[in-house]
């Protein structure tokens, strides 16, 4: 996914590229540039780059960049310019490959999007609009393009199968890839369809079919946020979009790094919960440490392998940074790849998750979930989907009393810790976790009438499970079997369980987002 924002007005320019860029930048964050006239681009974070510009020329195109074609590279970042043309574009252009053959051109980027650029540039005509119609015919693939002609002050659009919006100001025009980006200069806008082209200068438009003009009411937060009553909520839902975008990270050298060594696993929190969801799944050897405690549990580590999606973790980092002085080799899996975690790594696995606004993590988690199915090459996108669906759909129990402990044996006992984490961290009821086997050696005698047991009973340990609940039951608690099809059942279940933490937090009042004491980026010990 990339990020696109582009104006043609008379506004200070450089407090639009700043705004429009950070709204964008959940959609891709490994490179930004812009085109004003000079072409201005680098790799890295959105918040680093914006610190060396001083004043932007209008009209702009701009672009938060998440790799696909070419990897992280200066010469990579978008715009890309050829001759007379500069061009921003999110999507992925699949016969780029037989495009490039075909002009003599030395290209400057790995990229498909330069390819664009460099046919607007050959059949530039007269009338731009007649070019860019002959051009986009020539493609074959995905599309949102914002694009200058030098000596034309118009930014012209075209779009195919990626989001693409105008917005439409008093004597100001503005191309997004999203509302958000614009939403405090204009409420208006035009939400462009597959096959739109055409241009803006100022508050003026021209559309090859004719397109309504719509008011966003709402502030930029509920934007945001669309129509969800919480990002918790949106990104839980999201989780149903990633699939494929986390199936897609190639894992040929990592998994055999896996299969051939013993990996120490360092993290924290629900990511701490993804590596013992890794060491059930797979036969590898990984043995999963709590990040603050490695240090002292640290041997001789050869490789490590450290999980946190916002790679800013300091407990993770300081950890990561101890066994490198012992001379481990680094691995990381992290959703922002230019992350301090990620500076730190040999290798850094994407974690393709998308931006995650909400304190507790949900679609990263699923994201870190999928990593391990992909690790081990079970990649059955649409089951996974319609696991994820059954998770969204399923009904949801009243938890009504003041002790609730989650219960499960092998991986279930992952989405048991991962359930009560939830649970504690957002509805501030004490929730606790246990492997359903230990109840016997210490916690059953909390079992009482006054409790609330949430059982997870997906087919791994199963019928010992079953054995452990009836001990439960028989303590006069109540029991809330988490039961799905055993298909991809670890999926299904770790939906739920976010959708029962949220919903309870939102019954007594609690602002699932922002959790009281929690910070999204854990960067103190
Ligand atoms: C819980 C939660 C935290 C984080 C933990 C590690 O919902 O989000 O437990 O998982 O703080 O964060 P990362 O993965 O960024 O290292």
């Amino acid at each position: 996914m990339c990020g696109i924002i582009g104006y043609s007005g008379d506004r200070e320019g450089l407090e639009v590229l700043k705004y429009g860029l950070k709204a964008v930048e959940y959609r891709g964050y490994d490179s930004v540039g812009y085109y004003d006239g000079t072409l201005v681009k680098d790799v890295g974070k959105v918040d680093d780059f914006l610190k060396k510009v001083e004043k932007v020329n209008v009209p702009f195109i701009a672009h938060t960049r998440w790799a696909t074609h070419g990897g992280v590279s200066p010469k990579n970042a978008h715009p890309h310019k050829v001759g007379k043309i500069t061009v921003v574009h999110n999507g992925t252009i699949e016969n780029y490959k037989e495009l490039k053959e075909q002009l003599n051109h030395n290209w400057n980027s790995e990229t498909d999007t330069e390819v664009i650029a460099a046919l607007l540039d050959k059949y530039n005509e007269e009338n731009f609009l007649e070019t860019i119609k002959k051009v986009i015919s020539m493609l074959k693939g995905t599309f949102a393009l914002a694009i200058i002609r030098d000596g034309d002050p118009k930014i012209y659009f075209a779009k195919k199968d990626t989001p693409l919006l105008l917005g439409i100001g008093e004597n100001e025009s503005f191309i997004a890839s999203d509302l958000i980006a614009f939403l405090p200069y204009t409420n208006k806008f035009i939400r462009l369809e597959d096959g739109d082209f055409g241009y803006v200068y100022k508050g003026t438009y021209w559309i090859n079919n004719k397109r309504e003009i719509k008011e966003f009411e709402g502030n930029v937060e509920a934007a945001f946020k669309g129509s969800y009553e919480t990002f918790m909520l949106k990104e839980i839902h999201e989780q149903l979009d990633i699939v494929p975008q986390v199936f897609s990270v190639d894992l040929s050298e990592i998994r055999d790094i896996f299969k051939n060594n013993r990996i120490d696993i360092i993290s924290a929190g629900t990511s701490y919960h993804a590596a013992w969801y890794l060491k059930y799944l797979t036969n590898y050897d990984v043995q999963p440490y709590v990040a603050s405690e490695y240090p002292y549990l640290m041997r001789d580590p050869e490789w490590i392998f450290a999980i946190s999606q916002s790679g800013e973790t300091i407990d993770t980092i300081k950890a990561v940074k101890k066994a490198k002085e012992k001379g481990a080799k680094v691995i990381s899996l992290t959703n922002y790849i230019s992350s301090t975690l990620a500076s730190l790594s040999d290798y850094v696995i994407p974690l393709n998750a998308g931006i995650e606004i909400g304190v507790a993590a949900t679609k990263t988690f699923m994201a870190q979930l999928l990593f391990a199915h992909n690790l081990i090459e079970d990649r059955n996108i649409d089951e996974i989907k319609e696991a994820i669906k059954r998770g969204l759909e399923a009904p949801l129990f009243d938890i009504k009393r003041e002790k609730v402990f989650f219960l499960g044996r092998a991986i279930n006992y992952v989405l048991a810790m991962e359930g009560a984490l939830k649970f504690k961290e957002i509805t501030y009821i004490p929730a606790e976790a246990f492997p359903a086997g230990e109840m016997k050696h210490g916690p059953l005698s909390l079992f009482d009438d006054n409790t609330d047991v949430v059982f997870f009973l997906g087919p791994q340990g199963r019928d010992l499970a079953k054995v452990n609940l009836e001990e439960v039951e028989a303590r006069g608690a109540h029991v809330h079997k988490v039961i799905f099809p055993d298909q991809y059942y670890t999926i299904s279940a770790t939906v739920f369980l976010q959708r029962l933490a949220h919903d309870h937090a939102l019954k007594l009042g609690r602002d699932p987002d922002k959790p009281r004491n929690l910070a999204k980026s854990v960067t103190v010990e």
